[in-house]
């Protein structure tokens, strides 16, 4: 984990509510992985006081720098979309456990919903550049929440909404039993990021198919660093909590128990 102060590169919308920025990200220092997050201090005006954590969306080794993608919801992800090319942010990084590799020869197939997206893209990418055949499940409430990326070019990808105004009517799940029962169904592993509700319905459609499931879980936190134990969830086994901050944001879905 590093603790350093980077400059904006690029920062713009993608979308009705998301944005994508771009950091420089010092070439000594060890790459990201794929579900791996970062915090940001929140800058002084914003009157905010923890650090606020983001997934890595992408790394790129050439350029040294890393991008998150972030929805604007309150002072400081505003603060956040109004920051301009070269000003500065106070980063801790990299942070949590990333993504496993698939098992075997399984096809990773990877849900995100919402803004869950970020984290999905930078595993997207990076299975693609390893020949790993990855199939994105892209699910958000309307077609003004999904953006336009270079990404969708290069993969598969089947896009839902909850009102059937882009792609297939219905939620990122409906998705993956319509792609299941199209003949799909079969060695495959999932690997998921999105609303609670979600990862739970995967969670248990997993359970019931028999596949490996891995979930990246979205936690309201304080230190982010595994000191103050406000980012715990319920989970099998040991005193019976994970601190998503250390133990995950990565979990094998059987490990949660899922309330
Ligand atoms: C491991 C991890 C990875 C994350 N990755 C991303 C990411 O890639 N992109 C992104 O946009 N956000 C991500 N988040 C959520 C992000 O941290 C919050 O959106 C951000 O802290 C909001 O800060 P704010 O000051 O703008 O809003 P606040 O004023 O803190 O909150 C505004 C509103 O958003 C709600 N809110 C805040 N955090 C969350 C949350 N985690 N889930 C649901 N509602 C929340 C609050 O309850 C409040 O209603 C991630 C969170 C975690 C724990
Ligand atoms: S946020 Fe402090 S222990 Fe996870």
């Amino acid at each position: 984990m590093e603790h350093f102060s980077t400059h904006v590169v690029h920062n713009a919308p993608i979308c009705e509510r998301y944005h994508v920025m771009k950091l420089g990200w010092p070439p000594r220092f060890a790459p990201p992985l794929p579900g791996q997050f970062l915090t940001i201090q929140p800058p002084p005006g914003t009157g905010a006081l923890l650090r606020r954590p983001f997934a890595v969306s992408d790394y790129d080794p050439l350029l040294s720098q890393i991008e998150i993608v972030y929805e604007r919801r309150g002072s400081v992800t505003r603060h956040l979309a109004a920051c301009r090319t070269g000003e500065r942010l106070d980063i801790l990084a990299p942070l949590g456990r990333p993504f496993p590799e698939p098992t075997g020869n399984a096809r990773p197939v990877l849900l995100a919903g919402g803004i869950g997206m970020g984290p999905m893209f930078f595993l997207a990418t990076s299975l693609l550049t390893r020949n790993k055949n990855p199939v994105l499940i892209l699910g958000a409430r309307d077609s003004t929440l999904i953006p336009e990326l270079p990404l969708f070019e290069r993969i598969d990808i089947i896009i839902a909404t909850d009102d059937g105004s882009r792609g297939l009517h219905g939620t990122s799940i409906d998705a993956l039993h319509s792609f299941e029962t199209d003949g799909n169904d079969m060695n495959t592993e999932y690997f998921a990021c999105g609303p609670m509700p979600m990862l739970r319905a995967l969670a248990l459609h997993a359970d019931q198919t028999a596949r490996k499931c891995w979930v990246s879980i979205e936690q309201t936190m304080g230190c982010a660093v595994g000191a103050c134990m406000g980012c715990v969830i319920p989970v099998h086994g040991g005193n019976g909590y994970a601190r998503v901050c250390t133990e995950g944001p990565i979990f094998d879905s059987r490990e949660i128990a899922w309330t």
